[in-house]
């Protein structure tokens, strides 16, 4: 049982593997936050808290009560709202007498097994594993709302999962402005923040600061998750490292907006609240009905490592689903960088037949193949093949691709419209604008209201008959611009603030048609790169193109940070041409082949103008990968270089499940004459096993992970190395 209530101490307390996340309910009906962190056993936890007079800080209206009892001093699960709690909160609703106030206090407690689930939103699902819910509701019977707060209690992987459903059982209507999924309470202690913010290009840049007094915001309001602030952050200890150190995780699976507040109150404690951005957000609540929040995952563990470890393994196995959750992946070459809008069908032709000679399983045609669509002001929305670049239009291509015996996939941006199309000609109303404005044009094209029927049925049947009867097993589903002018044409004026999230639950609903409809089509996500590199679209698309920056330095930074909460699996990566198309660098092939073999590996270059020697070096690769790939798809990821070496070197390690071998990746990224050379423990071995290294020498698991490896003078331009350790 992960999940009992303890009648004696009134606590309630979720235990997994290795964590305990104890909460009481108070006499006073509130549900107290007592403590999460490694596994405790049957304690009274309420020992440190010191209930004291706290100037200016006021107490609720009950007799039983002194001076000293707070709500602005006690940790919480779910915040109360406009009634002595100064800080940050959690839900906050409008009534039709216009107040606002709420006090939420416990009412009932229900442990069932299995996990809850949220109509019409991806969220972690339980394999028939070791799982129970606990489902706690609270109620402020002044407004008549519920809240009832679900708990995902993951055993086996140490993860709780969180959502809260808010529940209008009163007989008006409420406006809800603010919900948000989950309330972390970290009372004691001094802590970092890791969050992961970027742009276009340069996505899931690690940054830890040290929390200071006031409110940290991390948010995206662009519609999307976004390439500024990926809805994930750490929060751990001054002092944990890679391999220890109290480090707390908090995940949103979701993809629109969303908002991460923490803040380091006056009496040093740390709240979190993560959830739906409330900036533009307002839902109405009409008498019996109820409103889910997106969900979040959370962790706990002892270092950085252990922690990703913790999010590879849930959203390997309990987000991502479908037949390719723990297939091989196919090896594409893609045509963009090749060639952007200008090609033929012949040219296609080419290069696909230099990716069978390579030994490549897939290639798959980007932007550019249906009609009107020369550069990107024009074509999105219909989905016709262009008959002038594909003489035998899309079947034609197809059946010859796959006659060559490669398998074909196929770009998409369903969610677009040009206004140069006949779909927006003929509805103009179909794209998100608001009334009497120019919208803003990002790429020169405006977004489809996702949130309206019609538009999905418009999208479900066109990319249907897309993919019913050809040779398409893969889809790479696209998204290049931000949600601006946001405003439906089928909602009432009063329920515009519906429509940012009501846009996501239409995405989501055409996603599962379209995955269900087509089990066996791979989906690649997308959004101008890594713009929705999210656990919502996982649950849809078991891999992500990771960022538009193909450039392998760069990129070394951007696997980096997106390693600390995403699977290796989900990292869509290939090696592109130098010198590279974003940055100008000239780095070699090796090190192009190094970094790009980190998950769904790739290549993305005009292969018909590589010369034999570079032929050569890419068929080497091919045979690598496919000698690794179970170790990088199954296997463990080590980061052996920390942000502070990432100046000179990034080293990184897959060990595969059964630690007996391990493929040990360096890049130098600025060679030093005569430098101190590069060393690094490795990680995850067996001690008492023995291990040839690269085929030099061979000695113990303990011995490279107590006095590690020395690299000799890797020199040159960015040089890299792939290293071969295995049990003798
Ligand atoms: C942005 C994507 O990230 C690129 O890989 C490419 O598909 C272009 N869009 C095509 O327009």
């Amino acid at each position: 049982m992960s999940i009992r209530y303890d009648e004696k101490t009134r606590q309630l307390v979720l235990e997994t593997a290795g964590t305990s996340y104890i909460m009481r309910i108070e006499e006073t009906g509130y549900l107290k936050h007592l403590y999460y962190g490694p596994k405790v056993g049957q304690s009274d936890m309420t020992y440190p808290f010191r209930i004291y007079d706290r100037g200016f800080s006021g107490n609720p209206y009950d007799q039983r009560l002194n001076r000293a009892y707070s709500l602005d001093s006690m940790p919480q699960e779910y915040t109360s709202y406009g009634v002595g709690d100064f800080r940050i909160n959690t839900i906050t609703a409008s009534y039709a007498d216009g107040s606002r106030c709420a006090e939420y206090k416990y009412e009932s407690h229900e442990i069932t097994d299995g996990k809850y689930r949220i109509p019409g939103l991806p969220s972690v699902y339980d394999n028939g594993d070791n799982v129970q819910t606990l489902t706690v509701t609270l109620a402020d019977t002044a407004s008549n709302i519920r809240v009832r707060l679900y708990y995902g209690v993951f055993e086996d992987l140490d993860i709780i999962t969180r959502a809260a459903e808010i529940v209008n059982a009163g007989e008006g209507t409420v406006w809800l402005r603010k919900a948000a999924s989950v309330c972390l309470e970290l009372p004691f202690g001094k802590w970092d923040m890791i969050h992961f913010h970027g742009r276009h290009c340069m996505e899931r840049q690690p940054e830890r600061v040290p929390l200071f007094h006031g409110i940290h915001t991390i948010s995206s309001g662009r519609g999307m998750s976004s390439h500024q602030h990926n809805p994930f952050i750490i929060l751990c200890d001054r002092g944990a490292s890679e391999d220890s150190g109290p480090c707390y995780g908090m995940m949103m699976v979701y993809s629109g907006n969303h908002k991460t507040e923490v803040e380091l109150d006056q009496f040093d404690g740390v709240r979190a609240v993560m959830g739906l951005n409330d900036e533009r957000f307002r839902w109405e609540l009409m008498p019996g009905t109820s409103f889910c929040t997106p969900e979040v995952i959370l962790t706990y563990a002892d270092g950085l490592t252990q922690m990703s470890h913790n999010y590879h393994r849930v959203i390997q196995n309990n987000v991502v689903r479908g037949e390719y959750k723990l297939a091989h992946r196919p090896i594409l070459v893609n045509n963009w960088e090749a060639t952007y809008f200008d090609f033929t069908e012949e040219k296609l032709l080419d290069i696909a037949e230099k990716a069978k000679d390579l030994g490549i399983d897939m290639f798959v045609l980007d932007d550019g193949w249906f009609r009107n669509r020369n550069d990107d002001n024009a074509g999105l929305g219909d989905w016709t093949p262009d008959r002038r670049k594909l003489p035998d239009g899309l079947d034609g291509l197809a059946d010859k691709i796959t006659d060559m015996g490669l398998k074909f996939g196929l770009w998409i941006e369903p969610e677009m419209v040009s206004e140069d199309s006949d779909l927006d000609r003929a509805h103009p109303d179909w794209a998100l604008t608001a009334p009497g404005r120019a919208p803003m044009m990002a790429r020169n094209q405006l977004v489809l209201d996702m949130s309206r029927r019609d538009v999905r049925d418009y999208l479900f049947d066109a990319i249907s008959s897309l993919l019913k009867n050809r040779n398409i097993t893969y889809i790479k589903w696209d998204f290049n611009r931000p949600l601006s002018d946001v405003y439906s044409n089928a909602v009432p004026a009063e329920r515009q603030g519906e429509v940012p999230h009501r846009y996501y639950l239409g995405l989501y609903e055409l996603y599962e048609r379209l995955t269900s409809a087509f089990p066996h089509v791979l989906f690649e996500g997308c959004a101008g790169g890594g713009g929705r590199f999210d656990a919502g679209i996982l649950y849809y698309s078991p891999q992500i193109w990771c960022s538009d920056n193909t450039d392998p330095i760069s990129r070394l930074r951007i696997q980096y940070g997106t390693s600390f909460g995403y699977p290796q699996t989900t990292v869509s990566a290939h090696v592109s041409a130098s010198p590279n198309h974003q940055t100008g660098r000239k780095t070699p092939l090796s090190t192009r082949g190094v970094v790009a073999m980190t998950g769904a590996f790739g290549y993305e270059l005009d292969l018909t103008r590589l010369t034999e020697e570079e032929c050569g070096e890419i068929r080497e690769q091919i045979r690598t990968y496919r000698d690794f790939e179970s170790v990088i798809r199954e296997g463990r990821h080590y980061r052996l270089s920390g942000l502070e070496d990432g100046s000179r070197y990034f080293c990184w390690e897959y060990v595969s499940r059964d630690r007996g071998r391990c493929l040990l990746s360096i890049v130098v990224t600025d060679p030093l004459a005569n430098g101190p050379s590069i060393h690094v423990r490795l990680k995850g071995l067996i001690p008492e096993a023995v291990y040839s290294v690269g085929g030099e020498f061979e000695c113990t698991g303990s011995a490279l992970m107590a006095n590690g490896y020395t690299f000799t003078q890797l020199t040159g331009d960015y040089p890299a190395l792939q290293l071969d350790i295995r049990k003798v």
